[in-house]
């Protein structure tokens, strides 16, 4: 194991006293660079769609996800983490982000910018599941939300959205894309009574959540994963056959659009969502595999949100997609993604007035785009070339009394043990060469501009 590439998989054979919470855990420099890679995608794909960055709180108080999810959900009634603050305020660290950017629309007046108001999020969120493969305490979604316009064609370019991300990440082919439409909540009204008196005298079939489920919400029992209840569903009444005619229209515009640019999908009768606040579309990404379970991603259309939470009524609709999901999948199928975390130059040196010479160089290397560590302790050259070496750097450059004294640098070829002495101001130039220009860390965040 080097120092840069320890990792969260290596057995600990003593289990040290303090350790992550349950279901909680650290982003490893290695995983880093999924993570840098996945949020790279999201940015230029929701750029290039025209859409901003949002960041609302880690926490909200407790009402806006209890409004917005429902207080009958599971989200809501089993995996909120919630608190008081100090004046007795119950806060709750956000389990989803839907219902805090619906928040931040309605306070800083969104609906007077230009409709469709497009935003998109990379947030950790918080829910108190238990813990197992894919399902964190902590865990990262990207999202996406667009506000202000109801329109099929808007729900297809969010599905659009969400596939073009899955493939950019190399994981598109495992997914299938699963479709319904669940009506308005008017229509629904109806439907969700037919279901209730079809499930009347069958309870007894039925699973503990889910007979609490009947009574609350019986769209929920048509998901549910247990065997029973899953028999139960496939024989229920239909939800399609209750539909209202806007929502029928409105589904079929969507599949047309969908047709139109390629987008696979399956209709799934049975896709509900564990939200409430879901209206018309639903869609989600399930594993070919192992379907519903895993999930990468779901959404929908929520038109009831903003006026819900106190706003001007306001249709929307949304995506989000777990991160380490995502990674795992990468993973499974073997995706590398680039790592910039490599660096290019070891600098070793011998006694303090060479130390004091390799600093400022170490400052120009650093700056020329030069990945560089090094001038540290005091060790003999041939542990500092050992060091080198675990760091993996390709070359190192060696400074000792001769050479400050001449004014020039020792630069090593690790792979080769050859090595070479240059004058000092040539030293940048030298390495320049060797590493080539393409592989130099020249990123600039973009030029500020004053007043
Ligand atoms: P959700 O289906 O609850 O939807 O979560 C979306 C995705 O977040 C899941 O498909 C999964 O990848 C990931 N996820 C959820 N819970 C966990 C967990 N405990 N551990 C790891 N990953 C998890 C929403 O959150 C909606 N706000 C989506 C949306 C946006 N609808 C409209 N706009």
């Amino acid at each position: 194991m080097t120092a840069q590439n320890y990792n969260e998989d290596e057995v600990q054979t003593q289990k040290p006293p303090y350790q992550t919470p349950k279901g909680v855990h650290d982003i490893l420099p290695r995983d880093q660079e999924y993570y840098t890679f996945i949020k790279k995608v999201v940015r230029h794909r929701c750029r290039q769609a025209g859409f901003r960055r949002i960041t609302t709180p880690i926490f909200e108080f407790t009402d806006v996800f209890k409004r917005s999810i429902g207080s009958e959900t599971d989200i809501v009634s089993k995996e909120m983490y919630v608190f008081e603050d100090k004046k007795g305020r119950s806060l709750t660290l956000k389990p989803e982000s839907t219902a805090g950017v619906v928040r931040a629309y309605i306070q800083h007046n969104m609906h007077d910018l230009p409709q469709p108001v497009e935003l998109y999020y990379i947030e950790p969120h918080f829910r108190y599941d238990r813990p197992q493969k894919g399902r964190y305490r902590q865990f990262w979604q990207v999202g996406i939300e667009v506000l202000g316009v109801s329109d099929a064609a808007l729900d297809a370019q969010v599905i659009q959205l969400a596939d073009q991300i899955n493939k950019d990440l190399g994981i598109d082919h495992i997914f299938t894309l699963q479709i319904n439409n669940i009506g308005t909540a008017e229509s629904r009204k109806e439907y969700m009574q037919v279901l209730q008196d079809y499930y009347a005298g069958k309870e007894r079939s039925l699973c503990e959540d889910c007979k609490i489920r009947l009574g609350k919400n019986p769209l929920r029992l048509l998901d549910c994963k247990q065997e029973d209840c899953k028999i139960l569903a496939d024989l229920a009444p239909k939800m399609a056959d209750y539909l209202d005619k806007e929502s029928r229209e409105f589904h079929e515009e969507l599949k047309g659009y969908l047709d139109e640019m390629g987008i696979e999908y399956v209709e799934n009768p049975k896709l509900v969502r564990g939200l409430d606040y879901y209206t018309k579309t639903v869609f989600e990404f399930w594993d070919k595999t192992s379907g519903a379970q895993n999930a990468i991603g779901g959404g929908g259309r929520y038109d009831g949100l903003v006026e819900l939470l106190g706003g001007k009524p306001t249709p929307a609709v949304g995506y989000a997609c777990g991160i380490e999901r995502m990674i795992a999948n990468m993973k499974i199928e073997k995706v590398q993604v680039p790592s910039k975390d490599d660096i290019h130059v070891f600098v070793a040196q011998l006694g303090k007035e060479a130390k004091r010479k390799c600093l400022p160089l170490i400052q120009q290397m650093r700056n020329e785009g030069i990945k560089t560590m090094g001038a540290l302790g005091e060790g003999a050259i041939r542990k500092q070339l050992s060091l080198a070496d675990k760091f993996g750097a390709p070359y190192t450059v060696i400074m000792g009394i001769t050479e400050v004294r001449e004014g020039t640098a020792i630069i090593r070829n690790m792979a080769k043990g050859t090595q070479e002495t240059v004058k000092l101001n040539q030293v940048i130039p030298a390495l320049k060469k060797k590493l080539g220009e393409k592989s130099l860390d020249k990123y600039s965040p973009g030029e500020i501009v004053y007043g």
